[in-house]
């Protein structure tokens, strides 16, 4: 059975910016659905609240750290059942691993990781009053080793992981899991430099936004957008990952090794 978007009430972290706020556009948009549209950037939160009066849906700004665990808990003890959850709040950390903070590392496995995984078990009982759906926002980087995003690749990995099991868990009580694995974007996450050579092959966060809301809806499993990310990930499952690395590694080390000091 699908999932009707059409007035469903979505939960979408990482609502200010890039993918997570095309989402939460699309979803009240085109698929008048209510969005609790959920950052700390009040401010770009407000904004896509402003932009939502002249949409059919709605959005709901939810101000919030995911990684401040007492707030998210007393915020989740009020916020009710729930159509849909789509985890998408994330960060990545790029260059050299040697190199890179450890102060960052830990904030991003903190949020990509920790966060992540408590707000899906803390989720459950709200989804599954009603049929639900989650959405892990993983990435392709989480089909394979990702030299110079190391630690972030581990981290979405992980969620790939989590994400298949618990699609297997949930089935009988009607919970659907997707995992949702995007090549590169054109977001915040990769404005910078380092993503400099890929730039051409980032995809528009619009059009990604669509794919990931049309696999929810479809409650489907493991979902790679892009005919050129499903090449590779088809290319992955064949790939030694010790090849699959190495071929990351020379494609990615002039931009993320460059001293930009
Ligand atoms: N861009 C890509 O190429 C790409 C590729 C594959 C997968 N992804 C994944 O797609 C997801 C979205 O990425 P994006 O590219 O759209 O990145 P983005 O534009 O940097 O957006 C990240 C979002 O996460 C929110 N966020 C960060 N820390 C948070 C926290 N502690 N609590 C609550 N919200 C927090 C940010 O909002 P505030 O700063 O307002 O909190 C922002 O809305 C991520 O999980 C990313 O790993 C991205």
């Amino acid at each position: 059975m699908t999932l009707e978007l059409r007035g469903a009430r979505v939960l979408v972290t990482g609502a200010s910016s890039g993918l997570g706020r095309a989402m939460a556009a699309a979803l009240a948009c085109d698929h008048e659905a209510h969005v609790l549209a959920l950052a700390r950037r009040q401010d770009a939160l407000e904004d896509l609240a402003a932009a939502a009066d002249a949409w059919p849906g709605a959005i709901e700004p939810v101000v919030l750290d995911v990684t401040d665990t007492p707030a998210r808990q007393a915020w989740l003890q009020e916020v009710g059942p729930l159509s849909a959850a789509i985890l998408n709040a994330g960060m990545t950390l790029t260059g050299p691993f040697s190199k890179q903070s450890a102060t960052k590392r830990e904030q991003m496995i903190a949020l990509n990781v920790t966060a992540t995984t408590a707000m899906a078990q803390e989720l459950a009982p709200l989804l599954s009053a009603g049929r639900g759906a989650l959405m892990l926002v993983a990435s392709l980087g989480g089909l394979t080793p990702l030299p110079y995003q190391a630690a972030y690749g581990a981290s979405k990995a992980y969620l790939v992981s989590l994400g298949l099991a618990l699609q297997q868990e949930w089935k009988r009580q009607g919970v659907s899991v997707t995992t949702f694995a995007p090549g590169g974007i054109a977001t915040e996450m990769t404005s910078g430099a380092e993503f400099a050579s890929q730039q051409r092959h980032l995809q528009p966060a619009d059009d990604v936004a669509a794919a990931a809301l049309k696999a929810l809806s479809e409650r489907q499993g493991l979902v790679v957008p892009g005919m050129q990310n499903k090449l590779m990930a088809a290319a992955l499952k064949i790939l030694p990952p010790s090849l699959a690395a190495a071929i990351v590694e020379r494609q990615f080390r002039k931009d993320m090794t460059a001293d930009r000091a």
